[in-house]
C-alpha cells in the first residue's frame, strides 16, 4: 500500500509522520473521503470543494487546486488508475510545539492513500440502527478529524448489533455518526437542513437533487423524536453507505424482511444510475 506524504509517495511503512503533528496531538485536521466508480471519482469536485471550504474554516492554508494532479499520481503508484477505489485524504495543521493556538508560518501534513474498494450492494441492505443524545460539539459542518464522539456512538451501535447510530440534539434527530439521515413522511422527505449541527454530505445533496428531478417533495427541516411512530421511511446517506434503507429504529419497527419504502427503493435506483 502507497502512502501520498508531503508531496513524496512511499510504502505505507515509511510514511512517517511526527508526534508533535497537531493531527495527532489535537485532532487538528480535515478529511475528505470520496470513491472512484467506472474510471471516475464520484463527485470529486464537490468533495474537493468540501474540502477547501473546511480547510478555510479552521484556517489551515493549503492550495487543494494541486490535489487533481498529486491524486492521479498516487493512484498510477498504487496501480489503481481507473479502477474501482476509496481515497482518503487528510490535511493537519502541521507539526509544532504543543500550543493552543495556531502557529504561525506552520505547513500543513498533507497525506493520501487509495485502496480498491467495490461498494456495497445498497440493495441488501435492510439497517437496524439505533438513538442516541448528539453529544458532539456544535461545529458538525466541518469534516474535522477530530472523530472520538463520532467513533464512540459508532460503537454502540456495533455493541447492539446494528448498523448506526442516530443522533438528536434538543429532541431533533441530525445525522448518523458517519452518515446523513433522513425521513420519509406522507410521501414527503425530510432531512436536517445543512447548518452547524450537521455535516452537509455530498450524498445528502445528491439525494436532493434526486428528489427534484423524481418531483418527490422535500423539506430541509428536522424531524422530531415524538414524530418517530409517524415515520413511513427511513434511511442513511453516505459515500460509502450510498443509500441504505433502515427498517428498525430502536425498538421501532419500519418494516420486517426485505420490504422497504417505495421512495426509498426509487431513490437507490436513481443513485445507481448516476454511476
Ligand atoms: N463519512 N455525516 C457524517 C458525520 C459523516 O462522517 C459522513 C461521511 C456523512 C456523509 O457525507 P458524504 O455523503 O459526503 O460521504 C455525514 C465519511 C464517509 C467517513 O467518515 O468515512
Amino acid at each position: 500500500e502507497k502512502v501520498y506524504l508531503n508531496g513524496s509517495i512511499v510504502p505505507h511503512q515509511d510514511a512517517k509522520i511526527s508526534v508533535f503533528d497537531r493531527g495527532f496531538i489535537f485532532g487538528d485536521g480535515i478529511y475528505e473521503v470520496m470513491v472512484q466508480i467506472n474510471g471516475s471519482f464520484f463527485y470529486k469536485e464537490a468533495h474537493l470543494n468540501r474540502l477547501k471550504d473546511g480547510l478555510q474554516k479552521v484556517n489551515i492554508k493549503f492550495d487543494v487546486d494541486i490535489l487533481p494532479k498529486e491524486i492521479s499520481k498516487l493512484l498510477e503508484a498504487s496501480e489503481l488508475t481507473n479502477k474501482d477505489c476509496m481515497l482518503y485524504i487528510q490535511i493537519t495543521r502541521g507539526v509544532a510545539p504543543r500550543q493552543h493556538s495556531y502557529p504561525a508560518d506552520i505547513l500543513p501534513t498533507v497525506m493520501m492513500y487509495a485502496i480498491p474498494k467495490v461498494l456495497p450492494d445498497i440493495n441488501e441492505i435492510d439497517a437496524k440502527v439505533i438513538t442516541r443524545d448528539d453529544f458532539r460539539w456544535s461545529r458538525c459542518d466541518i469534516k474535522m478529524t477530530s472523530l472520538l464522539g463520532n467513533v464512540m456512538l459508532n460503537e454502540e451501535a456495533m455493541q447492539y448489533d446494528c448498523y448506526e447510530t442516530i443522533m438528536h440534539r434538543n429532541g431533533l434527530y441530525t445525522e448518523a455518526s458517519h452518515s446523513n439521515v433522513f425521513f420519509v413522511k406522507d410521501n414527503v422527505v425530510y432531512t436536517h437542513p445543512a447548518d452547524e449541527y450537521i455535516l452537509n454530505g455530498i450524498t445528502r445533496i445528491i439525494v436532493l437533487d434526486l428528489c427534484k428531478s423524481l418531483n418527490i417533495e422535500i423539506n430541509e427541516s428536522p424531524i422530531s423524536i415524538d414524530d418517530l411512530t409517524t415515520i413511513d421511511e427511513a434511511f442513511l446517506t453516505g459515500t460509502i453507505t450510498q443509500i441504505a434503507s433502515i427498517k428498525q429504529i430502536d425498538e421501532h419497527i419500519l418494516y420486517t424482511g426485505n420490504k422497504k419504502g417505495p421512495i426509498t427503493r426509487k431513490l437507490q435506483e436513481a443513485l445507481l444510475k448516476l454511476k
